[in-house]
């Protein structure tokens, strides 16, 4: 929770950074083989900071293993997504501490020339805790296949006793953003293309109101990112549209229309970055400049959330701390309780390792991700729904955002990649008339359509957190998956 001071200078800050959001324009990505460069750098550095997160857990080493397309959920961040897309035959990284021994420890074979190595490095690295990816709730730190492990504990001979499962380095890799300042100012390059999609895919160049559907557009962005940008992917965008319950409904009447707010979930991939972003949109009427107030006002109230997400985010707090002092600073700017908050990581995932702060549909204590910390080095992609009373449509909207942050040493704070979101993108009528309005006389009456997300899936199934205890572990492990090592203990 956040303190009096604590609550007076975050809302000195919001008043102070009410900046007018940024205008995007299309930029080029570097050719492949630039891309290819830059991200082998980046492996590399992060390569140079697995011993520190090593030792920072208790660890003298980490063995991955894999076989081709049945990789470690860690192979991602290992590697250059633009010219390695798999591991090949059985692939081998020891990362380790010992500083006269070449880290990491690396080797693709099937023969035994592999098991040779490892156990010769193993002698000279002599390591008394031996990490691997074994865990039962988080997905980044249990990347070890069930046959692949049976076969890594058969091999290891005496080293295998002293190997327990890690869930915090699997994770803290994967978390953190190695790259410096250059990775960051790709992300910010592919976050820039990313807006100026959303500005033209929300405007009259690309929505002709009456013949355009949300069908039509998310298409509209998925050929743009190919063709346009040259990225992929790691969801299908999503487009919907929300209109005043006296207009025809979506389902029967899926073109867009005047006065309709529109909204999009969005996301590339390139360089081994993925982004996310939701903007919303509003297509005018002919007696309209700019949207209704009530739906301004819900634009302002979710912008106020999304601060106090980044503002709140400190690195060394869980993501349950960050989500309660969200929850607390909502209380007391009393804004709409409907409001939801469900931020996550972004980097070599779309969803990443870290910090889980609060799910679309579980406003609390999220079990395993809710209890990773915020890193510095880290990016988050800050996604929530802000609430308001809509009075024209007698009903209550959500307002849903999402923008990607960064750690920024220099202002001791998380700051947006690119921006904000803080005005509607907006799509002009197409016979605008000045002056009086004609009313729109059809008389429909329609249940509220809003439309829930059926895009990338914000449910996570997430069971409860069982600490291992480092003695129990092999035997339990054995016991459940029917493993030959108990010899092993
Ligand atoms: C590395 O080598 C130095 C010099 O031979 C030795 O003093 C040190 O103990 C070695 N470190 C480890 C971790 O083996
Ligand atoms: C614009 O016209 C609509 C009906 O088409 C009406 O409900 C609305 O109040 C008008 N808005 C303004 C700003 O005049």
């Amino acid at each position: 929770m956040v303190s009096i001071t604590g609550w007076l200078t975050i809302c000195a800050l919001i008043a102070s950074c009410a900046a007018k959001q940024p205008v995007a324009q299309y930029r080029p990505l570097p050719p492949l083989r630039e891309q290819d460069a830059l991200e082998n750098k980046w492996v590399q550095m992060r390569y140079d900071r697995i011993p520190e997160i090593l030792e920072r857990h208790g660890y003298d080493a980490w063995i991955l293993t894999m076989r081709e397309y049945a990789e470690d959920t860690a192979f991602r961040a290992l590697v250059s997504s633009t010219t390695q897309f798999w591991g090949r035959r059985r692939t081998m990284w020891m990362f380790h501490t010992n500083p006269n021994v070449t880290s990491p420890f690396h080797f693709v074979s099937l023969k035994d020339d592999l098991w040779d190595g490892l156990l010769d490095t193993l002698e000279q690295v002599n390591p008394k805790k031996i990490a691997i990816n074994v865990d039962e709730d988080m997905a980044f730190s249990d990347g070890l296949h069930t046959g692949e492990g049976h076969k890594l504990m058969s091999k290891l001979g005496k080293w295998a006793d002293r190997v327990t499962p890690c869930r915090d380095i699997g994770v803290e890799v994967i978390a953190t953003r190695a790259g410096g300042k250059e990775q960051l100012e790709m992300y910010r390059l592919l976050q820039e293309n990313v807006w100026a999609m959303i500005q033209e895919g929300f405007s009259e160049r690309v929505i002709e109101i009456g013949k355009t559907t949300a069908e039509d557009l998310m298409w509209w962005f998925r050929e743009t990112m190919v063709w346009k940008l040259g990225s992929r992917t790691w969801f299908h965008p999503s487009v919907e549209i929300h209109r005043s319950p006296d207009e025809p409904a979506v389902e029967d009447h899926p073109a867009m229309r005047e006065g309709d707010m529109l909204h999009v979930d969005i996301g590339i991939y390139a360089m081994g970055m993925n982004t996310d972003t939701q903007h919303l949109g509003y297509i005018l009427r002919s007696n309209e400049t700019a949207p209704p107030q009530s739906l301004q006002d819900g634009l302002a109230i979710a912008n106020k959330m999304q601060d106090f997400n980044r503002l709140e985010m400190r690195p060394g707090l869980t993501g349950d701390q960050v989500f309660w002092a969200i929850r607390g600073d909502m209380t007391k700017a009393k804004l709409n309780e409907h409001g939801r908050i469900y931020s996550h990581p972004i980097g070599d995932y779309g969803h990443s390792a870290g910090a889980v702060i609060g799910m679309a549909d579980w406003q609390t204590s999220i079990p395993g991700g809710g209890e990773n910390k915020v890193l510095k080095d880290y990016w988050t992609s800050v996604e929530l729904a802000g609430v308001n009373y809509i009075p024209e449509w007698r009903r209550e909207q959500n307002f849903e955002l999402e923008e990607d942050v960064y750690w920024c040493e220099e202002t001791d704070r998380f700051e947006w990649v690119f921006g904000q979101q803080t005005e509607f993108h907006l799509v002009q009528p197409k016979n605008r008339k000045h002056g009086h309005g004609h009313q729109h006389g059809h008389g429909h009456k329609h249940h509220d359509h809003e439309h829930k997300h059926a895009g990338h899936g914000h449910r996570h199934g997430h069971k409860n957190l069982g600490h291992h205890t480092e003695a129990s572990w092999m035997s339990r492990v054995a016991a459940k998956l029917g493993w030959d090592i108990v010899r092993w203990i």
